[in-house]
């Protein structure tokens, strides 16, 4: 039973020990003047002794599978190593260890690579079967799209998958740097960029390259056309400021939206009525005047939807040098007024004056009484009656004998005070 075991141990351990190579990766794209690593271990039976190792690669028109040796890349006699392939290559030469290093790639270089191992016995030669495939990427790069929807357009919400690769293969190891709108987009590192929910802030033309290389960039930008119903719809005024009385006054209704807004819509509210009043993109007053004061908004209308601006106050000022006029209209129609009313206390004074000569009355007397007549005074309200004062100049007659009079005044002259009550 233990000699069983240990002869299936042996039988084990040679069949392990058996013809082997692995590579990693299978496949690997890099891109024109760069290093690649082709890592691989092998195996072989104990009992038998290495003669040669060696990389090959097919020619063109031969077999790809390995089963046609075509031009040595490395081997481990130097003499054989094809002119095209000396002093780029770094084989690890240890202990299994069959490990490639190639340098400086060119898109000649492209092709699938094997290794093989080869003994000294009649049958001992191996070539680890799969190989590596090696893609030299041919700069410059170029941007691919793909969504879910074949044909049509792509809307918000969208899933957007951009890859950033060569017309030959897709660069996997390098750290690659996206740009939209010639902007880096720090936290894209990958060669593919997805966006899972795409939004109107995503549309733009993106580019893309290689972060340690700022050369080796895409020849063109791919544009993401995300289309999105009206954004941001707000009012312009134009000109600014304060809304002078008479002047013009445009309203822009400026939005964001893709495709552009086809149909624009104007409405003012006025005390809680809501009115259309125009369907251009623009809404012009030729002159303002308080009439226009109120409320306006605008809508923005494109294939994919409408948004309405918010409400914006306007406010028609009367322009100032009108007020100063309108005081001064009124200040001088009040002074017209206390003159009109002195020239008709004038007037009437007059009258008596030229009445009296015929009928030998006394003026004097007449007078006081037309004066006091004015005096109209409310006696609840003394305290707080306001007292307006107008002077008159009479001249009375001189006195005569017949016509004293009861002051002493020799000129003749008299100020009465015009009094009215106000209360
Ligand atoms: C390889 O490198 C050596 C030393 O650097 C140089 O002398 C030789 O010419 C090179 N051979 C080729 C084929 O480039
Ligand atoms: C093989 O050799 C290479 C180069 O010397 C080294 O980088 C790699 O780690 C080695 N692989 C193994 C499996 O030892
Ligand atoms: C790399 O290879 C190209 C030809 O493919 C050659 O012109 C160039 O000089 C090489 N660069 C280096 C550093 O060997
Ligand atoms: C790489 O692209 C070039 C240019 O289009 C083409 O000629 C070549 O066959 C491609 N190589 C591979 C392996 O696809
Ligand atoms: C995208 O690129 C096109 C063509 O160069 C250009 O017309 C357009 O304005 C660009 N768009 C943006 C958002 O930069
Ligand atoms: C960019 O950097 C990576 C790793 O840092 C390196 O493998 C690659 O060769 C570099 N490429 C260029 C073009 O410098
Ligand atoms: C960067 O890429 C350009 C274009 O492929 C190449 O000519 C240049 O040598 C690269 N520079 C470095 C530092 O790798
Ligand atoms: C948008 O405008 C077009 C032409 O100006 C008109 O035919 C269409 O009826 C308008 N659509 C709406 C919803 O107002
Ligand atoms: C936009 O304004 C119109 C006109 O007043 C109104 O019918 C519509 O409901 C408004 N839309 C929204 C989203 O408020």
């Amino acid at each position: 039973m233990f000699y069983i075991s240990i002869l299936l141990q042996l039988l084990l351990s040679a069949a392990v020990a058996s013809w082997s190579v692995s590579y990693s990766p299978r496949s690997i794209c890099a891109i024109e003047r760069s290093s690649v690593d082709f890592s691989c271990t092998f195996d072989y039976p104990h009992h038998s002794t290495l003669k040669t190792t060696k990389w090959f690669k097919p020619e063109a028109h031969q077999n790809q599978d390995g089963s046609q040796v075509g031009i040595s890349v490395y081997n481990s006699e130097a003499a054989k190593i094809h002119q095209l392939y000396k002093n780029r290559t770094a084989y690890a030469n240890k202990d299994k260890n069959c490990s490639l290093q190639l340098h400086n790639v060119s898109k000649s270089d492209t092709g699938t690579y094997f290794f093989r191992i080869e003994t000294y016995s009649l049958y001992g030669k191996y070539t680890g079967p799969g190989g590596i495939n090696l893609n030299v990427a041919v700069l410059p790069f170029r941007v691919t799209m793909k969504t879910q929807k074949v044909n049509g357009h792509i809307h918000e919400g969208d899933s957007v998958t951009l890859t950033c690769s060569t017309e030959n293969c897709t660069l996997k190891q390098e750290p690659f740097a996206w740009f939209k709108n010639q902007h880096l987009i720090p936290e894209a590192t990958d060669s593919v960029l997805q966006i899972t929910s795409v939004s109107h802030d995503d549309f733009g033309n993106y580019s893309c390259g290689l972060k340690n290389n700022s050369s080796a960039t895409s020849a063109d930008e791919i544009l993401l056309d995300v289309r999105y119903s009206p954004k941001n719809v707000k009012i312009a005024v134009f000109p600014s400021g304060k809304i002078q009385e008479g002047n013009s006054l445009t309203l822009i209704c400026m939005s964001n939206a893709n495709p552009a807004v086809t149909n624009y819509s104007w409405f003012m509210i006025k005390e809680a009525y809501v009115s259309y009043i125009g369907s251009d993109r623009e809404f012009s007053i030729k002159s303002t005047s308080q009439n226009d004061d109120g409320q306006y908004f605008c809508t923005a209308k494109n294939d994919i939807g409408s948004q309405n601006s918010t409400a914006i106050a306007l406010k028609v000022e009367v322009p100032s040098h009108r007020n100063v006029l309108l005081t001064a209209t009124a200040v001088f129609l009040f002074l017209m007024a206390v003159l009109l009313v002195m020239f008709g206390l004038i007037i009437r004074r007059k009258r008596f004056t030229s009445k009296k000569q015929p009928t030998e009355q006394t003026p004097a007397v007449t007078v006081t009484e037309e004066i006091y007549e004015n005096l109209r005074k409310s006696p609840e309200s003394e305290e707080n009656l306001t007292i307006y004062v107008t002077y008159a100049d009479l001249r009375l007659p001189p006195s005569t004998p017949d016509r004293p009079r009861c002051n002493s005044q020799e000129d003749g002259t008299v100020i009465y005070s015009l009094l009215s009550y106000k209360d």
